[in-house]
């Protein structure tokens, strides 16, 4: 598997030279089948490298899929989002291993126990490096007292990044919002993945916590995940192409 950068800086090299900035754009391939999502690959003009597959995709194309986009050159996050008992998820991960996927997505909130197991399931060769997801970018404190959780998005968020930490992941998923007290309290070797990635202005649609590539990578984030704004452009590698640019500027402030 490639290399899962925690977070860039000037000492590596990387800021000046060409492709390091396609090590952190991730484009969400959120289809309901796999050959729209493999049209959608067509379309980027190999701009990317990390493509994501989801629930809709791998639900409706399975491992299959996965071994394909490998096969074409591409990382591969699967964004599973596991949530069970320590003893399921630990199984899954080791079922998923085999794909050659670079990042898998587990829930913390399903607690220390359950991040623990999976931890041990993925300290293997060729199995993923996991991402503990903390609070989905579409719950916003509101959502979050519906559901019975009364601290605040940036709160809960550092809460469930520690929980995953002490449990052996170093790696989140959070918005643009939390990725600086993220990176303050945990350092500079944890990698921090941003969704909600949105232009100023663009249609968030169901985020809720949204920023610009430049407002995430500036604060911190490792790398971005970014669908729809890709995805559902007229000319999807323009757009992957115009965020990979704003990465680089970002990176240059
Ligand atoms: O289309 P959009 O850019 O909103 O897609 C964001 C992607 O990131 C989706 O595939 C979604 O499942 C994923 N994601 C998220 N929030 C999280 C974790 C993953 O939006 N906390």
């Amino acid at each position: 598997m490639s290399q899962v950068l925690p977070v860039p800086s000037e000492s590596d090299g990387a800021i000046a030279s060409g492709p390091s900035e396609q090590e952190q754009l991730i484009v969400a391939l959120d289809f309901p089948t796999a050959t729209e999502a493999l049209a959608l690959v067509d379309r980027l003009e190999n701009s990317c490298r990390w493509l994501k597959v989801g629930l809709e995709l791998y639900y409706a194309a399975g491992n299959g899929l996965v071994e394909t986009l490998r096969k074409r050159g591409f990382e591969v996050f699967l964004d599973l989002k596991l949530h069970d008992i320590p003893n399921t998820v630990a199984g899954a991960v080791r079922t998923v291993s085999a794909t050659g996927a670079s990042l898998l997505t587990i829930h913390a909130g399903g607690g220390a126990a359950m991040m623990a197991a999976a931890a041990h399931a993925a300290d293997a060769p060729g199995a993923p490096k996991l991402l503990a997801v903390t609070v989905l970018t579409s719950m916003d404190s509101t959502e979050l007292a519906g559901v019975g959780v009364t601290a605040n998005p940036q709160e809960q968020v550092l809460r469930l990044a520690k929980l995953a930490r002490q449990s052996g992941i170093n790696g989140m998923v959070c918005s643009a919002e939390e990725v600086q007290t993220l990176r303050t309290a945990l350092g500079s070797e944890v990698t921090l993945v941003t969704p909600g990635i949105r232009a100023t202005g663009e249609a968030a649609g169901d985020q809720r916590r949204v920023a610009t590539a430049t407002e995430a990578i500036s604060r911190g984030a490792s790398m971005l995940v970014v669908g729809r704004p890709i995805t559902r452009a007229t000319d999807p590698a323009a757009a992957a192409r115009n965020i990979l640019a704003e990465i680089r500027k970002a990176r240059s402030l």
